[in-house]
């Protein structure tokens, strides 16, 4: 996939006119967690750098549903930019409008704006051309960077593309860069760990990384789903029974086409969900009765750790085990420490591994940590990403 990137565009006496991911996690009023932000900072930076060029930045936050709530204002985004870029960010009182028209006419080379909320407006989560052409007239030319949004096609991240010259931003292209070799002939061995509570959510990421990888791990919830097609006791453990048929179908797949099903051959399991639950630790496939599977046992650790050791690649997407709670996350933690220590390639994409990655520490011994939660899943499952495809080079 060839991308325009920011580089590509002239950018000298330009208002920018750029589309970031800055929908972050926010308690009362405080952001806990500004990754997105500081990920946006090297596409802001080289722009700013280009003699005379501006920077107008648009972003949603949550989802207030075309309603202007104050509590999903980008105000303390703003505050947090200003602070990383060690430069004064203003911040629009709207997204489009006169008011907002004239705040942009008045803005000088150098100088960042934010618009306020693009999803104040119900025209921008439907892609409306006319609120994607006042967002357009903005600028002079367009810059994605939000990967995290780029499985949306709204308004400011696919619609804008129509009407102005296109571009991706650094944080786009490194994105595209770490995702795109796993799906397109990956070197082996591929290891591919996915976990998460549902197999219906991760079907389509399981089919379709199966024909790429070498051994493929299951865990978490949607484990037991599996070991129940094997004819496995799966206790009290979450369990899907419309997905049965399902998971026997992509286990017969895998056996014809030789890739290494892992699943867990041990277990720690409890009587209840619960952070206060006592850890009990079971030997073998089968769950006991009235106990469920909260996190994999050491032989399953073993087995994972001994994998990716040899792997060329490796893309992590959800935990093997409840690791928000202390007593069952020792089978994440090792997961998390065998990614980090890996000399082949690695890839952890999806809010919960993210979350499991940086609360061990060992991001920055991860080659790519994804800022995209579901727009890294997607692009796993090999669909096209609405905002990324506007970018590509025709
Ligand atoms: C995310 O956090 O996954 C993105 O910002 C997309 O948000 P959305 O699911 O509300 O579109």
């Amino acid at each position: 996939m060839a991308l325009r990137t920011v580089k590509d565009l002239d950018l000298q006496n330009k208002k920018v006119l750029i589309r970031v991911d800055f929908n972050v996690p926010i308690k009362d009023g405080t952001i806990t967690d500004d990754t997105r932000i500081q990920a946006s900072l090297p596409t802001i930076q080289y722009i700013l750098k280009q003699p005379g060029a501006s920077v107008i930045i648009m972003s949603h936050m949550g989802r207030p549903k075309g309603e202007k709530k104050p509590e999903f204002s980008l105000a303390p985004v703003a505050k947090r930019l200003g602070d990383l870029l060690g430069t004064p960010v203003s911040l629009a009182p709207d997204c489009i409008g006169p008011e907002v028209e004239n705040m942009v006419a008045a803005l000088k080379g150098g100088e960042v704006m934010v618009l306020e909320n693009v999803r104040f407006y119900n025209e921008e989560t439907k892609n409306d051309a006319n609120f994607a052409k006042s967002l357009a007239s903005l600028g002079d030319v367009y810059v994605n960077d939000a990967f995290g949004t780029a499985h949306r096609a709204h308004a400011s991240t696919e619609g804008v593309a129509h009407y102005l010259e296109s571009a991706a931003g650094f944080l786009i292209e490194k994105e595209v860069k770490f995702f795109s070799p796993l799906l397109d002939n990956p070197e082996k061995p591929f290891v591919a760990i996915i976990g998460g509570a549902k197999v219906s959510t991760k079907i389509a990421v399981l089919e379709s990384l199966l024909p790429k990888c070498s051994a493929l791990v299951i865990g978490g919830g949607m484990a037991y789903t599996f070991l129940k097609a094997m004819g496995h006791a799966v206790g009290t453990s979450l369990m899907e029974e419309d997905y049965i048929h399902v998971a026997e179908s992509l286990l017969k797949k895998a056996a014809e086409m030789g890739v290494e099903i892992v699943l867990p051959k041990d277990h720690v399991v409890a009587s209840e969900f619960s952070a206060t639950a006592s850890p009990v630790a079971v030997d073998g496939m089968d769950v006991p009765e009235g106990m469920m599977g909260m996190d994999i046992g050491p032989k399953t650790i073993a087995h994972i750790v001994g994998l990716v050791k040899a792997a060329k690649n490796v893309v992590w997407n959800g935990p093997p085990g409840v690791f928000e709670f202390d007593a069952f996350a020792t089978g994440t933690l090792a997961v998390a420490e065998a990614v980090a220590e890996c000399a082949g390639t690695t890839v952890v994409g999806g809010g919960d591994s993210v979350a499991a990655i940086n609360k061990f520490g060992f991001a920055p011994k991860v080659d790519h940590v994804s800022t995209g939660g579901g727009a890294s899943l997607e692009f796993l499952e090999g669909k096209i990403l609405p905002g990324i495809v506007a970018l590509e080079e025709k």
